[in-house]
């Protein structure tokens, strides 16, 4: 039996599972690339204005994304907690994407205007203020320190080379949109957007 000769020998095998684990790799992955629902974004969406793209960087450099996901998963359970499910179509200017799985806090993915700025606010500078039982760190330093608008021209630039449509006046302007604000800000502006194209959470 033909069989045979490949369950004897390692090397042919190693072969034949690659060759198995490629195939099934692109069966699955290349229809995506051509989806329209997968790659489009969704109607309406823009990129990240000045203040709320370096809010995210704030999100992303202090580990915000290791215990909050931004993903809500198509289950009864999440969908009647946090609102519509997340769509491919919300993130196709994200870079990186910011989904997790990791959920020691809340999905914030449809947290946008869910409270009020000074609710946040008051959360950030100590959790243990609005909710007793946190265990979410506290982050007095972001209502102290400023943002570095020298670079959010160039942060945009960059991000349009990989495909986000920003135009030449969102860059020109970025800098003045920026200065003199305080790092909280620009997170809470950040947070606030969350979600709310496609649904405002309830
Ligand atoms: C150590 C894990 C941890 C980290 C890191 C963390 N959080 Fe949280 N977060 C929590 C937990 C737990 C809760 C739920 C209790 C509460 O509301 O404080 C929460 C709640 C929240 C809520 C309220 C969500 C809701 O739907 O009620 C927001 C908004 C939030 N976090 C934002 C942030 C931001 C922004 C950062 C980064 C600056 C951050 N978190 C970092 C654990 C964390």
């Amino acid at each position: 039996m033909k069989h045979e000769v490949v369950e004897k020998n390692v090397g042919l095998m190693i072969i034949f599972i690659i060759i198995a684990i490629s195939f099934g790799t692109l069966v699955e992955l290349v229809p995506l690339m051509f989806i329209k629902q997968t790659n489009e974004p969704l109607a309406g969406l823009k990129p990240l204005p000045a203040l709320e793209l370096e809010g995210r960087d704030i999100y992303i450099r202090e580990g915000c994304n290791n215990c909050h996901s931004q993903m809500v998963r198509p289950l009864r359970a999440e969908t009647e907690r946090y609102g519509h499910y997340s769509v491919a179509g919300e993130f196709v200017y994200d870079h990186p994407f910011l989904w997790g799985s990791k959920r020691t806090g809340p999905d914030l993915a449809r947290v946008g205007q869910r409270y009020s700025d000074d609710w946040h606010r008051a959360h950030m500078y100590n959790p243990r203020d609005v909710v007793p039982e946190s265990n979410m760190p506290a982050y007095p330093w972001l209502f102290e320190n400023e943002l570095n608008s020298a670079r959010t021209g160039k942060k945009m630039n960059a991000l349009r080379k990989v495909g986000v449509p920003y135009s030449d006046e969102d860059i020109a302007g970025a800098a003045a949109a920026v200065e003199g604000k305080l790092e909280i800000d620009a997170l809470i502006a950040y947070l606030q957007q969350l979600g709310t194209l496609l649904q405002t959470r309830r």
